[in-house]
């Protein structure tokens, strides 16, 4: 057998040069793992080797690399460290064990005026604050498609948290997505962004606004899936590379299949339904109150939390 050079590196890989490495970091692909489970096409498209050399190059990713077992203990503590950000209200920070969580997407869908995009608001401001004072101590992205995106909102609030509002208008970056395409690039090239600014959090707002409004009819269905997909799958990756929050909003149709109970059910189908880790139903009830329901969690219980829609921003 030939004598193998230890592989420790991405630039250790057969075929990968340091302009391929330097490409290949650029989309996300930062670590020998994420080589090892990619697809050689994918590999070829990002760094412009051709099909072959990708194989080889994730055939010698995946000789190299062990896999690494975690004992029930070590996820547990691994998962108490993980950052969260606080919504500012007590009731609905305990329904979430603590806040919205790093590492995970968390999706709050409901008809108009629930407070999608207040809590969205108040989330981009609170997500500047230190760790451990429930923030992840760094900067946002907030990717607005229906052109709701305040800057004033953003001011009040940061004003009621007694931070500087300047400095928390500078720290969230935003994108006006006008159609699908600038939405999906935006993310899709996202990677450089995130390491030059710090960014902690991503918030899509809305997810499917745009998705629903390109892709009409039955016959566009299945295109319109397959990209959500991917768009997801991106986003996903993100908050796993970057340890960053995602919070997505989402719109509602009645589903007439529904007989009893609420009708009223998110859209996206199948792949925004698995795509959140945490779900949240907010739905209005007296006056500046809301009610958030808890509908899916792997580790929270369900139940509800009252929360209100003040001007200083999301309250007990
Ligand atoms: P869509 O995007 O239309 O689907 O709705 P949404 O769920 O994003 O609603 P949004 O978060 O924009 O909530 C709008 C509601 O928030 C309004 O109906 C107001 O009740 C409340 N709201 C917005 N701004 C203020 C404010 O400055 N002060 C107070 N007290 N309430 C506000
Ligand atoms: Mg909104």
């Amino acid at each position: 057998m030939a004598k193998e050079k230890s592989i420790k590196e991405i630039e250790d890989l057969p075929g990968i040069g340091p302009t391929t490495a330097e490409k290949l970091k650029e989309a996300g692909y930062t670590t020998l793992e994420k080589i090892a489970v990619s697809s050689p096409h994918e590999l070829a498209e990002l760094s412009g080797m051709n099909v072959e050399s990708a194989k080889k190059a994730i055939e010698a990713a995946r000789q190299s690399t062990t896999i690494d077992f975690s004992t029930g203990t070590q996820v547990y503590e691994n998962r108490k460290a993980l950052g969260r950000v606080t919504t500012n209200a007590k009731e609905l920070d305990e329904l979430l064990g603590g806040g919205v969580e790093a590492k995970s997407i968390t999706e709050a869908y409901g008809k108009f005026g629930s407070g999608k995009t207040q809590l969205g608001f108040q989330l981009a401001v609170n997500a500047q604050m230190p760790l451990g004072k429930g923030g992840l101590d760094g900067r946002v992205l907030f990717i607005d498609t229906e052109g709701t995106f305040r800057p004033e909102r953003i001011e009040q609030i940061a004003k009621a948290a007694e931070m500087d509002p300047q400095a928390a208008l500078d720290n969230i970056l935003v994108v006006r997505a006008e159609n699908t395409e600038q939405q999906i690039l935006t993310i899709e090239r996202a990677d450089k962004a995130i390491r030059d600014n710090n960014i902690k959090m991503i918030i899509v707002d809305s997810m499917m606004a745009l998705f629903r409004s390109e892709f009409l009819g039955r016959g566009a269905l299945g295109e319109r899936q397959q990209k959500l997909n991917a768009h997801i799958h991106k986003l996903q990756s993100l908050a796993d590379t970057y340890n960053l929050a995602v919070y997505f909003t989402n719109q509602v149709m009645d589903n007439p299949g529904i007989l009893f109970g609420d009708p009223t059910t998110p859209v996206g189908g199948n792949i925004i339904a698995h795509a959140a880790t945490t779900r949240l139903y907010l739905r209005k009830s007296k006056e500046e109150k809301r009610i958030v329901r808890l509908v899916d969690s792997p580790s929270q219980p369900e139940g509800e939390a009252v929360i209100k829609i003040t001007q200083n921003g999301i309250r007990d």
